[in-house]
């Protein structure tokens, strides 16, 4: 099939990893439909990918945590997609969840259930229709637990446990899953952090790592190669001395 004739449906179009990554392709020619909470929001990307690339983006209204109305949404949408990437996430605050169940189930939610429900049912689509590609924002925060974002690193690790089962389950149908780990990203997630150049991308640098990942058929991308030797030490040191350490 010809790039052009090609749909990618980014759910958390709103977001700057997926604004960046509906622009790559686009740029390479896919259509291209952006889902998320705020239909002015999207309208205005929409419009800035459709000037700069020439491609049709459709906008679709889309609530990670109204999981009642995910069937009703795929079936919305104007054609189902080759591609689904779900790029939502809340990172919330911490400290607060700590002390606010109902923070801590948001940050739960919006990382695992919502993300994990969508692509479920989009998987079943694919593979009723014989193709497809899923791909699911993770985080190497969920790679092993931490006492400044448990919640957040929890969700994602039951993320990427999720994506690692569909995957597993797909190996033998024509249908790819992809976890992306995209190590810290300059985005409106961090943008009160101060982050290490050398560690940290930039949201298009995630859009161009996705997009190669899916014409490489890859499994499980850290979009900095250096995060994955991080994340084997972080993962290498012992309970009794990691619990110890702030981090
Ligand atoms: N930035 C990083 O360093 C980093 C590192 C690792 C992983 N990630 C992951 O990358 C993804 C994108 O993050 P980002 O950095 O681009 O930050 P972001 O701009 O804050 O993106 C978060 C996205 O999730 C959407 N979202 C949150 N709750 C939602 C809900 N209930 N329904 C629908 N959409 C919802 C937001 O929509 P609204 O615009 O409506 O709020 C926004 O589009 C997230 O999954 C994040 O966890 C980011």
């Amino acid at each position: 099939m010809a790039a052009a004739d090609k749909a990618v449906l980014i759910v958390g179009g709103t977001s700057d990893i997926g604004r960046a990554t509906a622009l790559t392709f686009a740029q390479n020619k896919w259509t291209v439909q952006l889902a998320g909470r705020s239909l002015p929001d999207l309208q205005r990307e929409a419009d800035d990918i459709s000037v700069r690339t020439g491609r049709q983006v459709t906008i679709h209204a889309f609530d990670a945590l109204d999981t009642g109305s995910f069937t009703a949404f795929v079936d919305a949408l104007p054609d189902l997609p080759d591609v689904v990437i779900s790029v939502v996430g809340f990172v919330g605050q911490h400290a607060y969840a700590e002390t606010n169940l109902e923070h801590a189930r948001e940050i739960m939610r919006s990382n695992y259930e919502g993300p994990a429900l969508i692509l479920s049912l989009f998987a079943e689509r694919f593979v009723a229709r014989g193709y497809g590609s899923i791909v699911g924002m993770s985080s190497v925060a969920g790679d092993r637990g931490r006492g400044s974002n448990y919640f957040y690193g929890s969700a994602k690790a039951g993320f990427s446990a999720f994506l690692s089962g569909l995957r597993n389950r797909l190996a033998t149908n024509s249908v790819q899953v992809i976890t992306v780990k995209p190590g810290y990203v300059r985005s409106r997630m961090t943008r009160h952090m101060k982050l290490p150049p050398l560690v940290t991308a930039t949201a298009a640098e995630v859009g161009e790592a996705v997009f190669n990942a899916l014409s490489h058929r890859k499994d499980v991308i850290y979009v900095r190669s250096v995060w994955l030797f991080v994340m084997l030490i972080i993962r290498l040191v012992p309970e009794q001395i990691f619990k110890r350490l702030k981090l």
